[in-house]
């Protein structure tokens, strides 16, 4: 069996739990109030409650999801321990101002993943950043299905990065290779792929069409249109560039 390792037991990480679980993971999940506090995960979904520790210590494969803020506050050396041939899967997003306070250097303009990197002393692929948390849990299609969704793949190793495509592809997805991570600004908040929740071509191509010095503009626009109807009493979350209304 193989097994996984889940950081962030909310929207993302359960969502992913679950695709794994039902395709023959174990997984080991863990949170920042701890173990003890995973009950309703382990009922509903199968998850192994697990400390930070234990979760980035699996075999396999280690996703981190929580808010790209809490990355710093993880414990130093907490993947010291990851198996070196496990993939490192990251599917942060920056939101300053709102939830994320403010990052010096992704301000600056590394790309949000790099900066994770920096903070975690290990490679990650970028992956699973770009889909609501609902459309992981209810779009998994199987391989040729007309519908099928995309999921964009950055990362620094070749290697990595179709270990992690065919993992997208085991679990409802299809994979595809966007580079390097110098290049993974191309699928974060505010670009034509971000929850747009596409096919592989027109993922593809609006991976193409992003453009670096509209992204910075595209994300703030959303992130004030979001204020306005919040102010408004609107429930919304995030919203993309194109003014859909999935979060992530
Ligand atoms: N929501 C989406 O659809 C979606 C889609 C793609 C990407 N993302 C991105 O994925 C990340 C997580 O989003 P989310 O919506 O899943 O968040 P969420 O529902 O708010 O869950 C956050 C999880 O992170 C845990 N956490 C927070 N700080 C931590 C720390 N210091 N150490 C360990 N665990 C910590 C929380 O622990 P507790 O349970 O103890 O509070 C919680 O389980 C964000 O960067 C988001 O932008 C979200």
């Amino acid at each position: 069996m193989k097994q996984a390792g889940i950081i962030g037991a909310g929207n993302i990480g359960c969502a992913v739990a679950q695709r794994l679980i039902a395709t023959g993971h174990e997984v080991r999940m863990a949170n920042r109030r701890g173990p003890e506090s995973l009950g309703d995960q382990a009922n509903v979904l199968g998850i192994v409650p697990a400390t930070l520790e234990q979760a980035a210590g699996a075999r396999d494969v280690v996703l981190i999801a929580i808010p790209e803020y809490a990355v710093a506050e993880l414990p130093d050396g907490l993947f010291a321990h990851t198996p070196a041939d496990a993939i490192i899967l990251d599917a942060g997003n920056y939101y300053p101002g709102v939830r994320d306070g403010s990052i010096a250097e992704i301000d600056g303009g590394m790309p949000d993943s790099q900066w994770v990197v920096s903070r975690i002393g290990r490679p990650v692929i970028k992956m699973f950043n770009m889909i609501h948390a609902n459309r992981i849990a209810e779009s998994h299609r199987p391989a040729g299905a007309p519908d099928r969704l995309c999921l964009t793949i950055a990362g620094d190793d070749p290697e990595d990065r179709a270990r992690a495509i065919a993992l997208a592809d085991s679990i409802g997805f299809d994979g595809l290779d966007a580079g390097a991570l110098t290049e993974s600004w191309r699928q974060q908040p505010g670009t034509p792929v971000y929850c747009a929740h596409l096919g592989i071509d027109a993922a593809r191509a609006a991976l193409a069409a992003a453009r670096r010095d509209a992204v910075t503009a595209a994300r703030q626009e959303a992130l004030d249109r979001a204020r306005s109807w919040q102010a408004n009493g609107a429930q919304v979350g995030l919203w993309n560039a194109a003014g859909r209304s999935d979060r992530a």
